[in-house]
């Protein structure tokens, strides 16, 4: 087989990738490990910022999202049962967040993938790559216990954070960077209405908890959990009972309950890999770097790095200047860096590090007032508040030199 671009794996950066590509009249063969059931079947992000929105438009499948997604023009931060409005439109002088799941965006991106004709070969294994500092790198797998070699000019591995691509780089030409920590968060997804009409992001003595909607009648919430719980210890009664301490008292007097359609603990971690391209191989999204949910940063970041490589591709392919490639990861690595701050301090301020701080002996209490004077601060201060709200609609993309 023989392509331009082989795109290695089929979640939300390699399909978007793909699509765009092909809106510029460059081929291109994504390769995806598991099924596209088994991929629709993962419950993942749900707040889109205004770039992935309009990457969207630009890529053709923004039609369902524009009729089924919700604007949000706010979020709400409650701090031990005191209220915040972030009133992210006046803010920002404009910006909001779209509320419309990953799930919904991926499964778009699949529709229109039939559609355009290029190929995805699902159920993959064993995929390797080779060859990728030079002009005739190659992709092999196994598909149906055939062996496949895919030749192209460039290699795009947006194949998530457990992916192939990333550990192809050696060692020695790549840095990581890696804070793991020491709590999860359970997520679950019901056929309920919202609790609230905007996102409740809550900090409670009792740690975490998110209340966030994918629909009118669809609602996904989550609580913090010490990493050592099992989702099988967790009834849905239970979580529905723990979540309620955690909302402001008003909320969760009226909150619908029932039964869970979906149930997962998700670990929270911060990384990032430099650089983001090596040779004529490039990392999108997860396979570069992963974020702590808090701020709805991951998937976000991963349409950035999109946005990047596929002007960068299209300057070489369309364009003749082959030197573009360069810009890639430096372009990525400032965007990205930005999310890993804001999503780093906005774990740090939401959650109850009690756990880790025992362990090593800090003092619990002298951390929990600089946090707890932090947030009442960002909170209180328009100026502040202003802050978050920039950093949650999400920066400008920047474009190339
Ligand atoms: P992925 O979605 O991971 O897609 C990578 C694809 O590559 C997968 O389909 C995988 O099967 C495939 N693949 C892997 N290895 C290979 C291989 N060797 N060969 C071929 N294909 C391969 N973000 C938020 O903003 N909010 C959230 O609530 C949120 N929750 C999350 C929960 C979990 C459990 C995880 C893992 C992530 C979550 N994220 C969340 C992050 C967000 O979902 C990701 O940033 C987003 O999925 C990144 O998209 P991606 O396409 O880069 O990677
Ligand atoms: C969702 C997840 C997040 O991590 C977040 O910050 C906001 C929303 C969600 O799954 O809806």
């Amino acid at each position: 087989m023989q392509t331009q671009v082989a795109i290695i794996g089929g979640g939300p950066s390699g399909l978007l990738l793909g699509q765009l590509l092909h809106k510029q009249g460059i081929d291109n063969v994504i390769v995806e490990r598991v099924s596209g059931d088994y991929i629709l079947g993962r419950i993942r992000a749900g707040i889109l910022e205004q770039g992935l929105v309009d990457l969207l438009h630009e890529a053709g499948v923004a039609d369902r999202m524009m009729k089924e997604g919700h604007v949000h023009d706010g979020v709400e931060l409650s701090i031990d049962d005191e209220r915040f409005r972030i009133n992210l439109k006046e803010l920002t002088g404009g910006a909001t967040v779209m509320c419309y799941g990953q799930t919904e965006v991926t499964r778009d991106l699949m529709d229109a993938r039939k559609a355009s004709g290029q190929q995805t070969c699902y159920e993959a294994e064993n995929t390797e790559l080779h060859d990728v500092k030079s002009d005739q790198p190659y992709v092999t797998f196994m598909q149906n216990g055939e062996p496949v070699h895919i030749n192209c000019q460039y290699i795009a591995g947006c194949d998530g954070f457990h992916g192939v691509s990333r550990k192809t780089i050696p060692e020695d030409s790549r840095k990581e960077f890696e804070r793991v920590y020491p709590f999860g968060w359970l997520g679950l997804l019901a056929d309920t209405p919202p609790c609230n009409d905007e996102l409740i992001y809550a900090k409670t003595q009792r740690g975490f908890a998110l209340a966030s909607q994918r629909s009118p009648t669809r609602s996904r919430y989550y609580i913090q959990v010490p990493l050592t719980d099992k989702v099988e210890n967790w009834s849905d009664d239970a979580f529905w009972a723990e979540l309620k301490k955690r909302l402001p008292a008003d909320i969760a007097a009226n909150m619908v309950t029932g039964p869970s359609i979906e149930k997962s603990i998700a670990p929270l971690r911060s990384f990032v890999c430099e650089p983001m391209q090596y040779g004529n191989l490039f990392l999108v999204g997860d396979a570069a770097h992963i974020v702590p949910p808090t701020g709805a940063k991951g998937l976000n970041l991963a349409a950035s790095d999109v946005a990047t490589l596929y002007k960068v591709l299209t300057r070489v392919f369309n364009g003749g200047d082959k030197s573009a490639v360069e810009q890639y990861s430096p372009i990525c690595l400032r965007r990205v860096w930005n999310g890993e701050r804001f999503s780093w301090w906005m774990t740090n301020m939401m959650h109850n590090f009690d756990e880790e701080l025992a362990k090593d002996g800090s003092d619990r209490e002298t951390h929990q007032r600089f946090m707890d004077s932090e947030i009442h601060y960002y909170l209180t201060s328009e100026a502040g508040q202003k802050v978050i709200a920039e950093q949650y609609v999400g920066l400008p993309y920047e474009d190339l030199a």
